[in-house]
């Protein structure tokens, strides 16, 4: 355990083992599960607290640090990465309340078997007391589920904002360095867990800046110090504004659709455009969710396999769509044998999306003097939708 601040200290858990977040990030420095015991001068709090199957050492450490006396267990949020631990929390300190608001209540109850006798709901601007410190309630739903909320400690000027502004990366020390690695961690948090929920992080980020905290603690990775670092970092990647970047997942089983995106990203990157190819198949999802954060344009790249897009394509169209990027603009190429509905299956997802198709570009077998036509169309197009 460490103190962050006046009686407030870290008591959460490094995890470098994980190798996938949802099973379906990659964790490139591993995450934290940040648990925090704010001692008041009558009551004690803890605010989240585990992942299940970091449970025994959470608990060793909380007792090899003489915690003896746990009067409320806040739970910011019901996903277990979080509330994991509260069971087992409640059977060591069974004078505990658990206090959550009434979305949370409901998933703590069906998830966790958490008796609903031991919660108590809390709204917005509901107070706890303990003693000399008050911990204040905001529920924040969107970011990133309908029950998340934040916890305000009034005196000390610090916000617990559970997985909202938080990153995927392991620590010693818990203050964020500020460095190129944390962006990157944050980043790729982000384009994951929040992006989907892009309007209300604008919204929550807006909120936070005018609080002017002290310090922002979140649920996973390093904690600000410098709350402008990260809140500066949200505004941008939630903003409307995109980059001139055009991003091009794509897979490709014999070469065809390859010498298709080979040869926009060329053309692209001539055109002074930022243009990024990513390998579905074999290349990290992580860090083409990060370039969608930022990215204008999004072409598809695919092969067909028998009537329909190569599963993987499917997969990464959909995935995106989920992703809910900023992205305006958005095409398919690919290459054929016979035929089938590759660019009606890749666009599918995107029907309930504002953003724009561009023309697609599909080929049988390999291009040809008019497919390169064809592409250097869908080139000057997006030059003309990027300018600006
Ligand atoms: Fe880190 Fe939504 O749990």
């Amino acid at each position: 355990m460490k103190e962050i601040k006046n009686n407030i200290y870290y008591c959460g858990l490094n995890d470098s083992e994980r190798p996938l977040f949802d099973e379906l990030i990659p964790l490139e420095h591993g995450t934290t599960y940040n648990s925090y015991l704010i001692k008041g001068s009558e009551k004690t709090a803890i605010v989240d607290t585990m992942y299940p199957p970091k449970i025994e050492e959470y608990i060793e450490n909380l007792k090899a640090n003489n915690i003896i006396k746990v009067d409320y267990i806040i739970a910011n949020h019901g996903e277990q990465d979080h509330s994991g631990a509260i069971p087992k929390l409640l059977e060591l300190f069974p004078e505990a309340t658990v206090i959550t608001n009434a979305i949370c209540k409901n998933n703590l109850m069906s998830m966790l078997f958490i008796p609903e006798e031991k919660i108590q709901v809390v709204k917005t601007n509901d107070e706890i007391l303990l003693g000399d410190k008050t911990l204040r309630f905001i529920t924040a739903p969107g970011v990133h589920w309908p029950d998340t909320m934040f916890t305000y400690a009034v005196e000390d000027n610090v916000i617990f904002t559970c997985d909202f502004l938080g990153a995927h990366k392991t620590f010693d020390n818990p203050f964020a360095d500020e460095s190129e690695d944390l962006i990157s961690s944050a980043k790729r948090y982000y384009a994951e867990i929040m992006m989907p929920f892009r309007n209300f992080c604008h919204k929550y980020t807006k909120m936070i800046k005018e609080m002017n905290v002290d310090m922002i603690c979140p649920s996973h990775g390093p904690i600000y110090k410098n709350p402008e670092f990260i809140l500066n970092l949200y505004e941008d990647w939630s903003s409307e504004e995109a980059k001139n970047l055009v991003v091009i997942p794509y897979v490709s089983m014999y070469g065809s659709t390859l010498e298709l995106v080979n040869y926009l990203e060329k053309k692209l990157t001539e055109n002074k455009i930022n243009a990024k190819k990513f390998d579905i198949v074999n290349g990290d999802l992580g860090e083409y969710a990060m370039n969608l954060v930022d990215a204008k344009t999004i072409i598809i790249g695919a092969s067909m396999v028998v009537m329909g897009p190569h599963p993987n394509a499917y997969s990464a169209a959909y995935l995106t769509s989920v992703l809910n990027p900023k992205a305006k603009y958005l095409s398919v190429v690919g290459s054929y044998g016979w035929g089938g509905k590759l660019v009606e299956k890749l666009t599918e997802p995107f029907a309930n999306s504002k953003i724009e198709i561009l023309e697609p570009v599909l080929v049988k077998g390999r291009a040809k003097e008019d497919d390169f036509i064809n592409l250097d169309n869908l080139v000057k197009t997006i030059i003309e939708k990027h300018k600006g």
